[in-house]
């Protein structure tokens, strides 16, 4: 049984005015990004039933039949993409003194097993959407919890938003507390009705999950591979996502739990879970081997800087991965991560690089947030830039908010270096307004005003000592 459509309605007609950037392939990693920018200042992009009709010079204005939108002086993107986020961790974001297994065990696994409450996933999914879109990112591949309901609660969102989205149960039969165990049979019934349910109906698709290794029975694992395989027809195909050597104690656990497989990888090669619809977050631990594995399955790797550097995981090696030719897409991987702003992971990006010696240009940079991560997700047709037909989901920027932004800014003499500050400087707060399939989120869904009660429940479990201690 498929779900109707739920999406809201586009405007018929609807012309953007502002600096228009997008990418019409691969800019390469050069600071010349050559003829793969498109960069129109002070262009219009022509929105027709919410899917994009051109982009055209200032000085080729549409016709009066065009509802207009003016963000002169804004650059104006296509949504970002976050390949590898987990929505029930806003609630742990920014979690002091552990490393990957300890903040599972103290923070993580608490805050999921909360969600074992269907009004928790509820408000959970609302506020996360939200929250993904009101800083820039308009798809994603999501972490739901390891209840079925969690799931569901993020493509009932989703669609109502008309949202691009992947999303699924977790799998998790071992290792883990038992609120959030699950058992092979229960958990392959769920995710068949939840496929049945979603995948391929509006903008959704399920996202097979085992979490990691450590935390799903070579019975489970050898389940979720037989699930690719029965729907590999099915709306292009499942997608599966996992994690994958992120950090050394959990690649040392990895091989003591799976002593015949070569490598953490190939415990999922095993078991038939590596497609060109796998997403694995980290990928720090790998040897040329794994490399090869990763390329010439398709499976791709979201890079995820901010949650490697928060958790003292490691650093990712782009260059050698782009040498093996590995798909690399960058990923905020919120909670591990500390911010939904994919500008704040690549300019932690850049940094994890730069330790390493490599350099990452604007071009590459933001090309890899936008046309690059659609193409490791087999949808560039739909998302990722402005190119005729495809869906338009747009983000408008302010080049600056403040005046540090704004000498920068004035400060810059080419493209590159103004795009480059940028990228390095702003974040959520330059975030001007979001459209999805052409539709302008309203700010109040947004940015909707700071929840009293919430705040009130915060203070009140310090407790007065707590709170006048500081
Ligand atoms: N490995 C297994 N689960 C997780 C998770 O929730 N976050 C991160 N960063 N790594 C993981
Ligand atoms: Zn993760």
């Amino acid at each position: 049984m498929s779900s109707p459509s739920a999406q809201p309605r586009p405007t018929r007609r609807i012309a953007l005015r502002g600096d228009i950037l997008h990418f019409l392939g691969d800019p390469g990693w050069g600071e010349d990004g050559g003829e793969a920018v498109r960069f129109e200042p002070d262009g219009w992009l022509l929105v027709e039933e919410g899917r994009v009709l051109g982009v055209q010079p200032a000085d080729a204005p549409p016709d009066a039949s065009w509802a207009r939108e003016d963000w002169r002086g804004h650059l104006v993107l296509p949504g970002f993409i976050d390949p590898h986020v987990h929505a029930p961790q806003l609630d742990v974001i920014a979690s002091f003194g552990a490393t990957l297994l300890g903040w599972l065990e103290r923070y993580t696994y608490a805050a999921e097993a909360r969600f074992a409450d269907p009004e928790q996933s509820q408000q959970g999914a609302e506020r996360f959407l939200r929250a993904l879109l009101s800083h820039g990112t308009t798809s994603a591949v999501v972490f739901a919890t390891a209840h079925r309901h969690s799931s569901e609660a993020l493509f009932t969102v989703a669609q109502r938003f008309g949202m691009r989205l992947i999303t699924g149960k977790v799998l998790m039969d071992r290792n883990c507390p038992e609120e959030l165990r699950d058992e092979v049979k229960q958990a392959e019934r769920d995710c068949i009705e939840s496929i049945e349910r979603w995948h391929g109906v509006d903008r959704l698709a399920y996202a097979v999950t085992p979490r990691f290794a450590a935390t799903s029975s070579p019975a489970q694992l050898s389940m979720a591979g037989r699930l690719l395989q029965a729907y590999e027809r099915r709306a292009g195909g499942l997608y599966m996502q996992s994690h994958l050597a992120e950090n050394r104690d959990e690649v040392q656990w990895i091989a003591r739990l799976f002593p015949q497989s070569r490598s953490y990888l190939d415990v999922y090669a095993g078991a038939g879970l590596l497609t060109r619809r796998s997403v694995l977050a980290h990928g720090i631990w790998v040897d040329d081997a794994d490399r090869a594995l990763l390329a010439r399955t398709g499976t791709s790797i979201a890079f995820s800087p901010s949650s490697n550097l928060f958790l003292g995981s490691g650093l990712f090696d782009w260059e050698r991965a782009r040498a093996a030719c590995v798909q690399v897409a960058p990923a905020s991987d919120v909670g591990g991560g500390t911010s939904l702003c994919q500008l704040r992971t690549l300019a932690d990006g850049y940094k994890v690089l730069a330790l390493q010696g490599q350099r990452m240009p604007a071009w590459a940079a933001l090309h890899a947030v936008t046309r690059g991560a659609a193409r490791t997700l087999e949808l560039d047709h739909e998302i990722g830039h402005f190119g005729v037909g495809t869906i338009a989901d747009v983000v408008v920027w302010r080049w600056a908010d403040g005046a540090v932004q704004q000498r920068r800014q004035d400060m810059a003499r080419s493209l590159h270096e103004r795009l480059f500050a940028w990228m390095t400087l702003a974040d959520e707060h330059n975030v001007a307004a979001v459209y999805v399939r052409g539709c302008k989120i309203p700010t109040d869904e947004l940015w909707p005003a700071a929840d009293a009660d919430a705040q009130s429940h915060v203070f009140g479990d310090l407790g007065s000592a707590g709170l006048s201690s500081f």
